[in-house]
């Protein structure tokens, strides 16, 4: 089949556009032409790439139209943030497309209420990127249930793998506290250190998004967690990143107004603290599992420590400029 990945060459892409190449797809790639995946693969000779600016093309109300215009069989949505960017884009596509895949993100959850969460709970997400991702998933869903709109939503948890940090045992993505663990320095931990992060390696998304075309009966009309098969509690991850490095952890642990104020940490990375804290995502693959066959070639601490291997090897452990991402 034809499939058109819109933000193909990030973090997921570089994993994805391979795996649906060696699955005998023709692959078109939407991006604006400034990212390259993070790992070399002979399958990006055969993918045809197509420069757009999103945005710009939102903007002028053709983004859409020339998405179609490609003629996709299958479009993989990886980049899309607010409702209406959605709701233009399937616009353009209904009737057109057998499949169309979205990436979302556990953060359309919010608050949970009985863990390990579920697809079928409640939502209620909180900040502008999970509130949004939540009215995607809703506008998507409902497009499909209603009209026959052949709409997946793949939600992602912390997305791990090569060239990024990974959330930390401070649920941010600063790599300091990493330098630390390494060199046995005491750390401070939030409140009992017992809230949680859940996260996934980018190749596991791609697993889930292939998985997915290939079961799309299944899967139209879907939405589906894409995680590791557990979190973890902020003690235990800083307790085996310590043991990883060959020392027991020196841990203190402050409640959270107290841990604020002490922490040599600027307000953005507090702010990614208080954020995933707040969430402290613990998310089931149950469905995934049994409708899709998803079964994560990565733990956690697996992936967390393969990230942790590139950045040793490109000596960025401690480099603060490659903490940035998105929010999730
Ligand atoms: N990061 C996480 O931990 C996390 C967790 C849960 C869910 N998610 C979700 O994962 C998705 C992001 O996937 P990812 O991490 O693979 O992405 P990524 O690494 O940020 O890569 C983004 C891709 O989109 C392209 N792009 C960015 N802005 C564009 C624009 N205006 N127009 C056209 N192309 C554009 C980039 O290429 P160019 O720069 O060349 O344009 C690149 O190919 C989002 O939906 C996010 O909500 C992320």
């Amino acid at each position: 089949m034809r499939v058109t990945v819109i933000g193909g060459k990030g973090h997921v892409g570089t994993y994805l556009v391979p795996r649906l190449v060696e699955s005998g797809h023709a692959v078109v790639n939407v991006s604006r032409g400034q990212s390259r995946p993070y790992l070399p693969h002979s399958a990006w000779q055969s993918v045809t790439q197509v420069d757009m600016d999103r945005e710009a093309e939102e903007a002028a109300g053709t983004f859409g139209k020339r998405i179609a215009e490609s003629e996709p069989d299958v479009v993989i949505d990886m980049i899309c943030f607010t409702l209406e960017s959605a709701r233009q884009l399937v616009e353009a596509l209904e009737g057109k497309v057998r499949h169309f895949l979205s990436c979302g993100s556990i953060w359309v959850h919010g608050y949970a209420a009985v863990v390990p969460t579920t697809e079928d709970q409640t939502r209620r997400p909180f900040g502008e990127y999970g509130i949004q991702k939540a009215a995607i998933e809703d506008f998507l869903l409902d497009r499909a249930r209603r009209r026959g709109f052949p709409a997946t939503v793949l939600h992602p948890g912390h997305i791990v793998g090569p060239g990024h940090v990974p959330v930390s045992p401070l649920a941010n993505k600063n790599p300091g506290v990493y330098e630390k663990l390494r060199q046995n320095e005491e750390i401070v931990l939030p409140n009992f250190g017992l809230e949680t992060v859940h996260h996934v390696h980018a190749d596991d998304v791609a697993q889930a998004f292939v998985k997915a075309i290939n079961d799309w009966h299944d899967a139209a009309g879907e939405s589906f967690h894409v995680v590791s098969p557990a979190a973890l509690t902020l003690r235990g991850y800083a307790e085996a990143v310590a043991a990883w490095f060959g020392h027991d952890a020196r841990l203190r642990f402050l409640p959270w107004e107290d841990w604020r104020g002490a922490v040599d940490l600027n307000e953005q990375d507090i702010g990614q603290t208080h954020d995933h804290i707040a969430h402290s995502p613990c998310i089931s693959i149950a469905k995934a599992r049994r409708l899709l066959g998803y079964e994560p070639r990565y733990t956690s601490l697996r992936a967390v420590f393969e990230a942790l291997g590139w950045l040793i090897e490109h000596g960025k452990l401690g480099d603060p400029k490659l903490g940035q991402g998105s929010p999730a």
